[in-house]
């Protein structure tokens, strides 16, 4: 049996490990729907180790690592919002080769313990519009889609999202 954890990352070489992976699986996985030089521009802006590392000292995220046994095989970023009992889940990504195993249904239910530990209702996200496969993932996990949203992230280059909400309980499957 293998043994999935969740591994809270605080040290550059647990940042170098997660950013060396994020950036495979966003050149895979984008390279359909965003330019090449898009995914550059947005892997350095957001997920590369000195962007981590800004985002976990003065930006409130928390990052963990999914490791099964001793294999990263992806991981969750998520912003607390107290004041509005909601959670962000700014990050998910699971390697390819271990997608449609469960993996993410597991992070969820991670997520909607920590939701219940905190009190917080609803989890949010933002997804690319055209991420289709992933939307369908998130639909079935109970996220229902708020709203569109454009964002201007620099160079030229835009952001074309849904924004997509779900309840706790939906997501975990308690109700
Ligand atoms: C999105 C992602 C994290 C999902 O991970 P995964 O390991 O493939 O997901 P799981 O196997 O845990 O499946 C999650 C749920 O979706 C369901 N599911 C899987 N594929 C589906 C599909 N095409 N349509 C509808 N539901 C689907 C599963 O049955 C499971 O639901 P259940 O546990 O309630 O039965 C992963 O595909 C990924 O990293 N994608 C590329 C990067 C990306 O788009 N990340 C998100 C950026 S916003």
């Amino acid at each position: 049996m293998n043994t999935l954890t969740f591994e809270p990352v605080r040290t550059a070489e647990q940042i170098k490990e997660m950013t060396d992976l994020a950036a495979i699986i966003w050149h895979q996985h984008f390279r359909t729907i965003l330019s090449e030089g898009q995914i550059d521009y947005m892997v350095d802006k957001f997920q590369s180790a000195h962007a981590v590392a800004e985002q976990l000292a003065n930006q409130g995220y928390q990052y963990f690592m999914l490791r099964l046994d001793d294999r990263l095989i992806g991981f969750i970023g998520v912003v607390e919002q107290p004041e509005e009992k909601k959670l962000f889940l700014s990050k998910l990504y699971i390697e390819k080769s271990f997608r449609g195993r469960g993996y993410a249904s597991r992070a969820f239910a991670f997520l909607a313990k920590l939701c219940r530990e905190k009190g917080y209702t609803a989890v949010w996200l933002t997804v690319n519009r055209f991420n289709y496969d992933t939307i369908a993932i998130y639909e079935r996990k109970g996220f229902q889609t708020v709203r569109t949203q454009i964002a201007d992230i620099g160079q030229g280059y835009v952001m074309d999202d849904y924004v997509m909400e779900a309840d706790v309980e939906a997501m975990a499957g308690w109700k």
